[in-house]
């Protein structure tokens, strides 16, 4: 696994083995199985239900927690200092341990400000190594940065070829934010897997088309969370250190981009009051 470093010193795995839509039952075994295929990274949240089959799961493996670096998020019904606090400890419970490696802000609504003071005090308490943020597009993510003490280790956002994120990773790389793919292949969605410029990239270099997108991630700077419940898929994905993009290859790619969601748009008032009435 390779590993990147983050604006404090500390460094998080390249590849995060996602659990989104695993059922609480299967969770255990697809994060025993990542971690033996090489995954030392695991993205959870509070609204996937199964941070608590997590921590069972690292409890059960070989490893000791510090060999593994997990992410939770907080949901936006958790929005505000005091509901931060409060679901975080709750976290905590959940997985079992006494401290989160990252932790971010699952969505930018509601009192994500109260939120954000609250995982800086969490963080200068010791309980989580690196803050961050999730769905944050250029406009929030400037406006939080501006206006707090610490600038956020991460902000994981949607990112795939065809969605490729290139001001808010220029953003990102300027205010010295790790950028973190989600969803980077849009579940198959488009036919991403069979799209014909990745299959000619991935059969140049003797990869799949999953491999060649973590690579073409992985070569801009951006840390990914990626998932498959399929165990020669987790092996497949995780196995992208051993070849190169070319620049031509990267200009190819770049053609792919349509600049917008295939799932959803963060800044259209309707998504904005969906979000919103979760608080409520
Ligand atoms: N912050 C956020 O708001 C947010 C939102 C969504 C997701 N996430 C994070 O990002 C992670 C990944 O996103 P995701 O789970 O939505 O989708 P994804 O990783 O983009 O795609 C997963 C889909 O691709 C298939 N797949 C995986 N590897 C493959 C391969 N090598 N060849 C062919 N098919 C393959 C999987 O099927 P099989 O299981 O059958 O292999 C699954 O259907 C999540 O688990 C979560 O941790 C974060």
């Amino acid at each position: 696994m390779e590993y990147f470093k983050l604006n404090n010193g500390e460094k998080m795995p390249a590849l995060s083995f996602g659990v989104f839509d695993i059922k609480p039952k299967d969770t255990k075994e697809a994060v025993l199985k990542a971690l033996d295929t090489g995954y030392r990274s695991i993205d959870t949240a509070q609204i996937y239900y199964n941070e608590k089959e997590v921590g069972d799961a690292i409890n059960e493996s070989d490893f000791s927690r510090d060999d593994v670096f997990l992410i939770s998020k907080n949901w936006v019904s958790n929005a505000g200092y005091d509901k931060t606090m409060k679901g975080f400890n709750k976290t905590l419970e959940n997985m079992q341990t006494d401290y989160l490696d990252l932790f971010l802000i699952h969505q930018p609504f509601g009192d994500y400000y109260g939120s954000y003071r609250a995982l800086q005090d969490l963080q200068k308490e010791g309980k989580i190594l690196s803050i961050g943020l999730s769905n944050f597009y250029p406009d929030r993510l400037i406006d939080l940065v501006m206006n707090n003490d610490i600038v956020p280790q991460v902000n994981q956002v949607e990112t795939t070829p065809y969605f490729q994120q290139l001001e808010s990773h220029e953003i990102m790389e300027k205010y010295g934010v790790r950028h973190q793919a989600w969803g980077p292949f849009s579940e198959g969605m488009d036919n991403l897997f069979e799209n014909p410029i990745l299959k000619e990239i991935a059969d140049k270099n003797s990869k799949s088309t999953a491999q060649v997108i973590l690579r073409w991630l992985h070569d801009r700077g951006i840390a990914s969370a990626c998932k498959s419940t399929r165990e020669d898929r987790m092996k497949e994905n995780i196995d992208i250190f051993d070849f190169k993009l070319t620049s031509e290859d990267i200009e190819k790619i770049k053609e792919l981009d349509t600049g917008k969601s295939p799932f959803l748009d963060h800044t259209a008032p309707e998504t904005v009051e969906e979000f919103n009435e979760e608080i409520l």
